[in-house]
């Protein structure tokens, strides 16, 4: 007897494929669709290994656009979907300043697909990954769920207005149960070593990137700014263990009955920590110093961000536990282990599990 069966869009990512092992170990039959644009099907063979246990569900997937709102009806209702978590995205800042139709496409017009599609088949519970740029430069820290949203640049901007098309689906008829849960930074990878992020070319964030120096691929780490109003100087952010991350997709599940209509909940730890603390957890766990040196602060950076925890663990009934010393031992022990990402096995097309 199964909890329900689960469809997890983008479920081969790096989130989602973390998610999928909990929720599978939590007793979940889990439903991948993804398109495999910046995933590998290698990653979903490792969840269904990774995911064992007595009580464990089942995994199955499809290769899906999410724009194929036909195609999204058929799987909702062939596999008698209960529920969805919509990970599918695109998710690089910089990239859509450049392409802001592309982010527009995929993000919002992907969400609304998705919802039609779920519309026409009943599926009324939707956990949606959203971001803390939907504070844009806070006002505040820490940040409650109460505080002003905004946005600086289009990626941000996609995940505001699908966060106002899931509010105004909620005016609209009561029957929905969405909640969007806003990711502050999410690092680290799962215990086993086996599965983690395995970003596309030069990595953006600055956990894959101090990885990827440690491993020798390139000189130092550049720290943006050290010239912030902060203790060393050095931007803060509240980063979360991908595993307490999923982990929090899977009380919201259990959860998401109580809350009708739609509801907004950080994920963070409540803890900020620095550009060099994170450099200095990282040195710990790689065993000897990740070299870095203080360039020019990167435009469009805000000093500190951190979460006000308190709404998930009232209303979700969970909270982080990882420490960052934890987040880099796992993201190292992934970057050791799989110096190619999920490149280095099985280049060939997927078998789906019987
Ligand atoms: N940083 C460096 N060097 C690097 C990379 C980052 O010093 O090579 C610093 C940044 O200046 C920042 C901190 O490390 O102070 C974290 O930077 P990340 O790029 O890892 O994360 P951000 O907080 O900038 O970005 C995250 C998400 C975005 C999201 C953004 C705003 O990755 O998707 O938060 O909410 F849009």
């Amino acid at each position: 007897m199964t909890r329900g069966t689960v469809l997890l869009t983008g479920g081969a990512g790096y989130i989602g494929s973390h998610t999928a092992v909990e929720l599978l170990g939590a007793g979940w039959d889990v439903v991948v669709v993804d398109d495999f644009s910046n995933s590998s099907p290698v990653a979903l063979e490792r969840v269904a290994q990774v995911a064992t246990g007595p009580s464990a569900g089942h995994l199955r997937w499809h290769r899906l656009d999410i724009a194929d709102t036909a195609g999204l009806t058929s799987v909702l209702a062939d596999e008698a979907v209960d529920a969805v978590v919509h990970f599918a995205g695109l998710k690089a800042v910089g990239e859509s300043v450049a392409q802001p139709l592309r982010y527009y496409t995929v993000n919002v017009a992907g969400s609304a697909s998705l919802l039609r599609a779920m519309d026409a088949t009943g599926v009324r519970r939707l956990v949606f990954s959203s971001s803390c740029t939907v504070y844009g430069d806070p006002e505040r820290v820490p940040i409650d769920e109460t505080a002003a949203r905004g946005a600086s640049n289009p990626y941000g901007r996609t995940k505001l207005v699908v966060e106002d098309m899931l509010m105004d689906l909620a005016a609209a008829d009561d029957g929905w149960q969405l909640l969007a849960l806003r990711y502050f930074n999410p690092v680290g990878a799962h215990a086993s070593g086996r599965l983690g992020e395995d970003p596309e070319g030069i990595p953006n964030n600055l956990m894959p990137y101090i990885m990827q120096v440690a491993a020798g691929r390139h000189p130092f780490v550049r720290v943006f700014g050290d010239d912030y109003p902060t203790p060393d100087g050095t931007g803060i952010r509240d980063y979360i263990h991908v595993v307490d991350l999923a982990l929090g997709h899977v009380a919201a599940l259990e959860s998401s009955d109580d809350l009708p209509g739609f509801t907004a909940v950080n994920l963070g730890t409540g803890r900020g920590s620095s550009v060099l603390e994170v450099i200095a957890a990282a040195s710990r766990a790689v065993g000897r110093d990740v070299p870095y040196q203080v360039v020019e602060r990167r435009p469009g950076d805000v000093a500190a961000t951190w979460a006000e925890p308190a709404l998930a663990e009232k209303l979700l009934g969970w909270r982080a536990t990882r420490t960052l010393d934890e987040m880099a031992a796992d993201h190292w022990r992934w970057q050791s282990r799989n110096p190619q990402g999920y490149a280095g096995e099985g280049a060939g097309p997927p078998t789906p599990p019987a």
